[in-house]
């Protein structure tokens, strides 16, 4: 069975049954100890190593030499070792493996020389003579680039971890890896995923592109994704996606878009997602979520919509409800005014969200929505007040004026209206009013009859003020 000859490997000519327990001890390394329970496995890890060792039991199956000196890995590095599984050289010190180091290893399922801080450089033949490797380790090395057709050797590659090292893009090594489930690719400077980075990963269920430096995504760039399931691309520079960046990914469970630089979440981007469970949009600076957003994403557990710049949240975007998990909202500055108040009743019915901070109206400023008290006026909400009448802080009277002069002149045409005879009613409804500017006067709480003759009071002083001369002054201020 063994090719490579040494005074240990004419021990596997003897038959299997002979080698079984004794052949695996018997020939194990200096500095390593060899068990031979199920299989033989050499263990040589923490023991300062800086030479591989010359030979290797010939039966064994996996080798441990992680945490020790190693340098450089030469041309057929380990021997021939038929029976080889799993080759781990994690935390050494390897800073050049020579082509063809692992060749002798053909039954080779797993290799991991992942923590090796000066391996900058990998040869296309690399990994030559490695036809079984299924999982490969490469994290936290110091690479820069990996060769197109390092892999071409390895058809049964389902895993490669390639995590913390210094790729600027995605190499194009992976392209057409039909095989390939898992991807790690975290921590990298990756700056965009081509339209075709992804190409032909027609297998591929996690993908992890998070913390890299990606703010550009091309069109169609995960068209051949169908089977992915989770995909992190959290932590990125991200200030749009395309239209339809995740169309047909339909076995979607979990998409992570968090701690990006999104603004608006359009209603194409989720519209094929129905296996999506978790959804985060965490960490971005959302202003908007256009209604229908979340409409087919029928299977939706959790949905991390916190620390963003939202100030409201209408019941469309939700429509229909199918959200039957959790729901993220706080560090946002929610306008608790009447907008908000379905939320709070969908809160109090399903508790499925919690902290929900107001940052506004002033009145309720600090306040949890669940704590925001809406006032009822013939059956309709009243927002709560955006100033207190009694002692208005004046550095509030700039912001407020303009808002005051398109009051006025709302009521100004309201008069004139009034004057044709038919405008009196809707000035005591209070509904000529835009609720923007039905709130300055309304008070917390307020009526709206009262908040009518705060107007009227208002609009007296004011054109008094005018007359005089003294616009800057804060008219709500003389009103009480
Ligand atoms: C590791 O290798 C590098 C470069 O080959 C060398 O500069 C460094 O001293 C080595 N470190 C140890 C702990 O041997
Ligand atoms: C994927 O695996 C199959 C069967 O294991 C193999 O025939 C095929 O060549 C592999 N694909 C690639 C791209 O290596
Ligand atoms: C976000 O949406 C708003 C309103 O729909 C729009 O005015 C703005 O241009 C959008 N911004 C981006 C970056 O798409
Ligand atoms: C939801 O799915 C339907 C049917 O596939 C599709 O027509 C619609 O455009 C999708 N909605 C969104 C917002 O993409
Ligand atoms: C979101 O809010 C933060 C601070 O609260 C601010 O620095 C940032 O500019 C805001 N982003 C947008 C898009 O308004
Ligand atoms: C409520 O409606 C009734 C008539 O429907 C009216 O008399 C009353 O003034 C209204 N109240 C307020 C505060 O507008
Ligand atoms: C608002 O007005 C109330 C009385 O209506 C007063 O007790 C409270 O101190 C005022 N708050 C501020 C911030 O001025
Ligand atoms: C009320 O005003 C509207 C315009 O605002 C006018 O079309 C209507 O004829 C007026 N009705 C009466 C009864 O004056
Ligand atoms: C004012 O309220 C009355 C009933 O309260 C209603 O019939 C009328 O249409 C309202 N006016 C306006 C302009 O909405």
């Amino acid at each position: 069975r063994c090719f490579f000859v040494n005074t240990f490997s004419v021990l596997c000519l003897l038959p299997q049954a002979v080698l079984t327990r004794w052949a695996c001890v018997r020939a194990c390394p200096a500095s390593c100890s060899c068990t031979q329970e199920k299989s033989c496995s050499v263990l040589c890890d923490r023991s300062g190593i800086a030479e591989v060792p010359k030979e290797f039991p010939c039966e064994a199956s996996a080798i441990n030499l992680d945490k020790n000196a190693l340098k450089f890995l030469s041309e057929r590095a380990f021997g021939t070792l038929p029976a080889l599984k799993l080759l781990s050289l994690d935390h050494n010190n390897i800073s050049f493996i020579t082509p063809g180091a692992f060749k002798g290893l053909a039954n080779l399922v797993e290799l991991k020389f992942a923590n090796n801080d000066y391996i900058s450089y990998l040869h296309t033949r690399t990994f030559s003579g490695l036809k079984k490797l299924v999982r490969l380790d490469m994290s936290n090395c110091n690479l820069f680039n990996i060769p197109d057709r390092i892999f071409l050797e390895q058809p049964a590659l389902k895993e490669v971890l390639c995590f913390e090292n210094h790729f600027r893009r995605i190499p194009g090594a992976f392209r057409g890896m039909e095989n390939l489930t898992h991807l790690y690719l975290e921590r990298n400077r990756i700056e965009a995923v081509a339209y075709n980075s992804l190409l032909g990963l027609g297998s591929l269920k996690y993908l992890n592109l998070q913390e890299n430096r990606i703010n550009v995504i091309h069109d169609g760039a995960f068209q051949d994704l169908l089977r992915l399931e989770n995909f992190y691309f959290n932590d990125n520079l991200l200030c749009d996606l395309p239209r339809f960046a995740f169309r047909g990914l339909v076995r979607l469970k979990m998409l992570n878009l968090g701690g990006n630089l999104l603004t608006n979440v359009s209603k194409t981007w989720f519209g094929d997602l129905v296996e999506l469970e978790v959804l985060y949009l965490d960490r971005n600076q959302l202003l908007n979520i256009e209604e229908g957003t979340f409409e087919n994403l029928t299977s939706l557990i959790t949905l991390h919509l916190n620390s963003n710049n939202l100030t409201t949240l209408p019941l469309p975007v939700f429509q229909p409800v199918y959200l039957l998990g959790r729901l993220f909202l706080f560090r946002n500055p929610w306008v608790c005014d009447c907008s908000l108040e379905w939320l709070k009743g969908w809160k109090e019915s399903y508790q499925l969200v919690r902290d929900i901070p107001c940052a506004s109206p002033s009145s309720v400023a600090g306040l949890d929505l669940s704590e925001v008290v809406f006032a009822r006026v013939n059956g309709t909400c009243v927002d709560p007040g955006e100033l207190n009448l009694t002692t208005a802080p004046s550095e509030i009277a700039s912001t407020t004026e303009n808002r005051f002069n398109s009051l006025i002149s709302k009521l100004l045409q309201q008069e004139i209206r009034e004057e044709m005879g038919n405008g009196t009613e809707s000035l005591r409804n209070g509904t000529l009013l835009d609720p923007e500017d039905g709130r300055l006067s309304a008070g917390v709480g307020g009526h709206r009859a009262q908040a009518s003759q705060s107007i009227l009071c208002v609009i007296a002083v004011w054109l008094f003020l005018d007359l005089i001369g003294r616009s800057d002054m804060n008219p709500c201020l003389s009103c009480t």
